[in-house]
């Protein structure tokens, strides 16, 4: 399978095939099953910009529907993470007078409340309206848009030019990554920055984390990536800063041509990720063999575990579930439920696999012998909160092991 870069145009190979998947974070209730979308899960590397991209077009529309289930606070991590960035942007990028930021995909507010509660000119660009809603109880203004060149010109118009443009974990979602670079030019002021923090490559592949791939990450991104998609569109890659937050993120600060000297961490980056081979295609087919070794590992282990008469349960459900259970054929039969947090996930089924979402106190309840680490990401946090947890821990990533 060959396309062509959603970037630069250049020749996109697909190197890891997750097979035929449905959306990350359909979670569909038990009775809508009949329905449901499915597409060919395969991702590849542009050969020129080195881009790593979802060879499938998967509509916008079917993905951020209004129930969309993420909410970006529901982890105490993450809410202090975010108040954080928030506080340094205040204090570092928000100083001059009357300053104003847009954050793309503000989800619940979980940023952008800071940023109010300062009294700092803000707004917030969120299709969802659930999660909008939330952001604006927060005291979050909210302009219900997907970002793109048209939104910046508006926004541009009734706002003025911003000091910042601010997304997490949203940029790397967006297909037309194009026409977002594009309005980043057309909305910030001389001097303005776009600050965006994603799931690293570098992360990915260390960690073999092919779960990460679903039909919203669009693109996963690297230093190398990054600093070839802004120069085509008139930005200068400025500030490269790693990040341990979803399993191993990188925060990039671009700015507009000429504006603004580069850090030093930006070319050790770079030289660090040529070393890795992080900007070689190949690198991803080795990672696709190294997805194959988890999934047949990983089956095994359920497998002879259900053959011993042991109970298995998962934990957590995040979008990676869908794409793991699905990619390893894993069903009720091996995983019969997983509990989570999220009340908008629970009662609902991973799509695909059908494995019901319960409230964590089903899984204290039940205690079962083995338990799924599904939200790896959070392994600190939850194993903490579970400390009560008699069973045992099963990981899969970095590879397959029992704790
Ligand atoms: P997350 O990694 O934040 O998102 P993504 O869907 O992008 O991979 O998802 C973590 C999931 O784990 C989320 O659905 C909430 C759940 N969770 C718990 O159930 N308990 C917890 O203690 C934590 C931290 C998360
Ligand atoms: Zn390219």
């Amino acid at each position: 399978m060959e396309t062509s870069c959603r970037i630069c145009s250049g020749p996109v190979k697909g190197s890891i095939d997750l097979g035929v998947q449905p959306r990350g974070n359909a979670f569909p209730k038990p009775d809508q099953l009949a329905g449901e979308f499915f597409y060919p899960l395969i991702v590849g590397m542009c050969d020129s910009c080195a881009m790593v991209q979802l060879m499938a077009e998967i509509p916008q529309e079917v993905r951020y529907h209004d129930e969309y289930p993420y909410r970006a606070s529901n982890s105490t991590v993450h809410s202090e993470h975010f108040a954080g960035v928030a506080r340094r942007l205040l204090r570092t990028e928000l100083t001059g007078h009357d300053p104003f930021i847009v954050e793309i995909g503000c989800n619940d507010g979980v940023m952008l409340a800071t940023v109010a509660d300062a009294g700092v000119r803000h707004l917030g660009v969120e299709p969802s309206q659930e999660v909008a809603a939330l952001a604006r109880s927060k005291g979050v203004r909210v302009l219900p848009r997907f970002f793109d060149e048209e939104t910046a010109g508006e926004i541009r118009a009734g706002h003025g030019p911003a000091d910042v443009i601010f997304g997490a974990n949203v940029i790397a979602h967006i297909s037309h990554l194009d026409s977002v670079l594009k309005g980043a030019v057309t909305l910030l002021g001389p001097n303005g920055v776009f600050v965006f923090e994603e799931p690293y490559l570098g992360a990915v592949v260390e960690q073999t984390a092919f779960d990460l791939f679903y039909d919203e990450h669009s693109f996963v991104f690297s230093v190398s990536s990054i600093r070839a998609a802004a120069r085509l569109f008139g930005l200068d890659l400025v500030d490269a800063e790693p990040l341990a937050i979803h399993g191993g993120s990188m925060r990039y600060t671009l700015a507009k041509r000429g504006a603004r000297l580069p850090t030093a961490a930006v070319g050790e980056l770079l030289a660090s990720e040529r070393a890795r081979r992080l900007d070689r295609p190949a690198t991803l087919v080795e990672l696709n063999r190294r997805a194959e070794r988890v999934r047949d590992e990983l089956t095994a282990l359920l497998t002879s575990l259900r053959a011993d008469g042991k109970r298995v349960a998962g934990y957590g459900a995040p979008a990676k579930i869908t794409t793991v259970t699905n990619y390893c054929g894993i069903g009720t039969e091996l995983i019969p439920y997983v509990c989570d947090s999220t009340p908008s996930k629970q009662d609902r089924v991973v799509a695909g696999s059908h494995i019901p979402v319960v409230a964590p106190s089903v899984f204290r309840e039940d205690r079962p012998d083995y338990a799924v680490l599904f939200a790896w990401n959070h392994a600190k946090e939850i194993m903490a909160k579970e400390s009560d947890f008699a069973g045992r821990w099963i990981l899969y990533i970095p590879e397959v092991h029992i704790l």
